[in-house]
């Protein structure tokens, strides 16, 4: 069998560098999208740059992706990169639609025009679900966006669709659950609160703040969940697929496991702080993977309390040096 060959878009970001780590074990050639910026942005792919190789591109640029396409000849796409933080989608709900949205079908016109074999992994999320209208909720759960990003994802994930029926494409939409890492950005809530822990331990900060503890998360790692994204094009018909534990906890929780971790008591160190609430939020997040498990195989492996653990221990270690 020829060589399978992945392009992914947002390769430099948290679920990029996992999901091209995963398919170079595999044996992929992977090729992944970089968009031009003044500094290197490459501290996720760092250990694997020499595996991989990179071509510029960018999802506001149509003729760029085209090309990009023609030069990695890609057996599969995993179009992964988004403006994908929520409170910023307040902020630029423009620029979030472009590169959220409309993003996802100029990927999808490319590939149909250069090569409509190519198989096609959308990443949708479970923001999509919103002020949720089912629990838990399954790939069968109607939509109700909270959020502008919330909005974007839906465009992304019904044009996927969309493409399937109207021209045949191999493309599935994987409603992602929140899943976090070591490499979580440093301003989603999970990160933020291992790193202030962390810096809390090590005296380098004393509070930390933040905004609705009482908002309840499916989070999961992400290790695990790039693992199923390639199940997903490896299947024989394409199909959408919720991705989650299965539990849900609060906010409240999280920062109890992360400063239980380092032996300290949350209460004296964590400040409400009213700029970390959003315009609307959404409540409550608890996805049912039992399709998943059913017909891709897949479960999650790590628990929610390891992967805590996990974060807090890796912050502690690089702000130690
Ligand atoms: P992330 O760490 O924020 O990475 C986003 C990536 O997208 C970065 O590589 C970024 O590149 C790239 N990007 C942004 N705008 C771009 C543009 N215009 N052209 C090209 N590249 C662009 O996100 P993540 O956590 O890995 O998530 C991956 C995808 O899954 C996103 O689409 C996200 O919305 C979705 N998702 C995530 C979760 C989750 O819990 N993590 C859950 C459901 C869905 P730069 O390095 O240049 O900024
Ligand atoms: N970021 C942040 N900062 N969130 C806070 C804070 C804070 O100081 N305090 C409380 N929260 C609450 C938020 O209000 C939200 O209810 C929850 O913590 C999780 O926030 P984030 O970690 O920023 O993630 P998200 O759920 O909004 O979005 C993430 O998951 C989506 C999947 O459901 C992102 O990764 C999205 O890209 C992804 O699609």
């Amino acid at each position: 069998m020829d060589r399978k060959v992945a392009f992914i878009t947002g390769i430099t970001g948290q679920d990029g560098s996992y999901l091209a780590e995963f398919l170079l074990k595999k044996g992929y050639k992977v090729y992944g999208m970089v968009r031009r910026a003044s500094v290197d942005k490459y501290e996720r792919i760092a250990h694997i740059m020499d595996k991989i190789e990179l071509i510029q591109g960018d999802l506001l640029d149509q003729y760029s992706l085209i090309s990009a396409l023609k030069k990695a000849q890609p057996t599969e796409v995993y179009n992964l990169a988004a403006q994908s933080f929520v409170p910023t989608s307040w902020a630029q709900p423009v620029l979030t639609s472009e590169f959220t949205a409309i993003g996802v079908t100029r990927m999808l016109e490319s590939i149909r025009l250069v090569d409509p074999k190519i198989r096609f992994y959308q990443a949708s999320s479970s923001e999509m679900y919103g002020k949720v209208l089912q629990t838990p909720q399954t790939e069968e759960t109607p939509f109700y966006p909270r959020s502008p990003y919330g909005v974007a994802k839906v465009y992304g994930h019904y044009i996927t669709v969309n493409y399937r029926e109207s021209y045949d494409l191999f493309a599935v939409s994987g409603i992602l659950f929140n899943h976090e890492s070591p490499r979580r950005g440093l301003e989603f809530v999970t990160r933020k609160v291992t790193d202030g822990v962390a810096r809390i331990k090590l005296g380098l900060q004393k509070e930390l703040r933040l905004g609705n503890l009482d908002a309840r998360r499916d989070w999961g790692f992400a290790g695990d969940y790039v693992e199923a994204m390639w199940l997903m094009l490896q299947q024989e018909t394409p199909d959408d697929y919720v991705i989650a534990t299965g539990e849900t906890r609060t906010v409240k929780e999280l920062v109890q496991v992360a400063f239980d971790r380092v032996g300290l008591d949350w209460e004296k160190h964590v400040v409400l702080d009213p700029a970390f609430l959003r315009p609307a939020e959404v409540d409550l997040l608890i996805g049912d993977p039992a399709k998943a498990k059913r017909q891709l195989g897949w479960t999650p492996k790590v628990s929610f309390e390891e992967m805590i653990r996990m974060m807090v221990d890796s912050d502690l270690e690089r702000l130690s040096q």
